[in-house]
């Protein structure tokens, strides 16, 4: 069952495309989730960041790549271009379940997602209208818990953020996605050196490297490696769909390989610049980086309440932080959008709203998971653990080996080499690292952390 459209969207150029996967890729994950996972590793820090950079290079490019290039050729959302190409290839229509996977995995990182960003927005409005004032670690905690603990509030803000998110897909590829992306991406990153050399004035950039950067490490922390890996994909947006539909909207001018290494090289350079700043503001205010999820909350608010100018430097923050995940969710949401608008001909802004209704749903049962439903424990984690875990460590690796095994062994190499015009020793490094050390290196690094790493003490 081939389903051709031929009225699709295409990017307007492949800046336009270079720009919204830049955009997809760089978000909570490398300013959030990348200081708190870093944080939470103390002792074992700089193993966390180079596994991260390895996997990023070894893994993560090649497998950009290959997203890409099924997008791109089978013309459609996830689920229409696992069809297609497995079709054109000749191998079984059960490979479009791979295309539900990232669909659903991707509402299911929205739906927490959406609630972290929501945090974002409320310190936002509260540094625009008030300011955000603190005088001990203890006040900027009993500040966040306050937060936390409200589910009030956690709503009402994962509400207007879903509301932003869904407002842009609605308004489709090109006016909407790309139109939002094109704004926002270069204000995020004029913002960013302006923090990071604010931060390297205030702060203590010299220790915040140091921190990022220590390969002493007595024991490597359990689960350390696998958050490495399972970092790199979710800052590189992998395994969930979104760069396939994203890759579905590239025209067929544009070269893969090239374009990859800009994004891939980009999304890691934006989150260790941000992940500096952070950490060069959190030693320079005698502050420690192992909070947890509330790290940036819990830390920076207090070296805002001491900084000349600590007011607008929040609000900038802040506002870097919203644009971040705001282009990241769009491509969180524009998986299964396109799947509807595609099947059924739903028009897209009604498919936008509509996806967005159960998932904002369950991000109120995620806002509830920190208060109210604390105690209600799925494996011992709460449900916005639960979600982040299963996504993060268990879908995307797992739909990562697929991929690799998809486009290295299945879809046949007449289609690879046509979709990925690389010199001849380029395309065959990139294939071979996709055929063996992709499958092998992920495999290896679940093995390593469900068995061997207890097994090797
Ligand atoms: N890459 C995004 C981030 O770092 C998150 C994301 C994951 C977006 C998967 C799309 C798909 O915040």
């Amino acid at each position: 069952m081939s389903q051709a459209t031929s009225s699709r969207s295409t990017w307007s150029s492949r800046w336009a495309f270079i720009l919204v996967t830049i955009g997809s890729a760089v978000g909570l994950g490398n300013i959030w989730k990348f200081s708190y996972l870093a944080g939470a590793s103390e002792g074992s820090v700089g193993v966390f960041v180079v596994v991260y950079l390895v996997c990023v290079a070894l893994i993560g490019l090649p497998l950009l790549m290959a997203e890409i290039l099924i997008g791109r050729r089978g013309r459609g959302n996830p689920v229409v271009a696992m069809l297609n190409t497995a079709e054109e290839s000749g191998n079984s229509s059960w490979w479009a379940l791979l295309g539900w996977v990232g669909i659903f995995g991707a509402l299911m990182i929205l739906s927490f997602y959406s609630v972290v960003s929501g945090w974002m927005v409320d310190y936002f409005w509260q540094s625009l209208v008030e300011g955000v004032y603190v005088n001990t670690a203890e006040e900027a905690k009993a500040a966040y818990d306050a937060m936390i603990s409200d589910p009030l509030r956690l709503g009402l803000w994962h509400t207007v953020f879903m509301i932003l998110t869904a407002g842009v897909v609605a308004r489709g590829v090109v006016g909407g996605i790309e139109a939002a992306n094109k704004i926002m991406l270069p204000l995020l990153f004029l913002i960013l050196v302006l923090l990071t050399i604010w931060g390297a004035v205030a702060g203590d950039m010299p220790k915040a490297l140091g921190f990022m950067f220590n390969l002493k490490t007595e024991a490597i922390k359990p689960g350390v490696v696998i958050d490495g890996m399972g970092h790199a994909f979710f800052s590189l947006s992998l395994g969930m769909g979104a760069i396939m539909a994203y890759g579905s909207y590239l025209d067929k001018k544009t070269n893969i390989g090239h374009t990859c290494v800009w994004i891939a090289a980009a999304g890691s350079f934006i989150g260790l610049l941000s992940g500096a700043a952070i950490f060069s503001l959190t030693f320079g205010y005698g502050l420690t980086p192992a909070a947890g999820p509330g790290l940036i909350l819990q830390t920076l608010p207090l070296a805002f309440t001491y900084m000349p100018g600590g007011r607008l430097f929040a609000i900038f923050f802040f506002l870097f932080v919203i644009f971040a995940a705001w282009t990241s969710s769009i491509s969180l949401l524009e998986p299964f959008v396109s799947w509807l608008t595609e099947r059924y001909g739903i028009r897209r802004a009604r498919a936008a709203w509509g996806t967005a209704l159960p998932v904002w749903l369950l991000g109120l049962a995620v806002c509830l998971s920190f208060n109210k439903w604390s105690e209600f424990k799925i494996f011992g984690r709460i449900l916005f653990e639960l979600l982040d875990h299963l996504a993060t460590r268990v879908m995307m690796p797992l739909s990562g080996l697929a991929i690799a095994i998809y486009v290295g062994w299945r879809l046949g190499k007449v289609i690879v080499v046509d979709e990925i015009r690389l010199k001849q020793r380029a395309f065959t490094l990139w294939f071979n690292v996709l055929r063996f050390i992709v499958p092998v290196g992920i495999t290896l690094i679940f093995l390593y952390e469900l068995v061997l790493r207890d097994w090797l003490k």
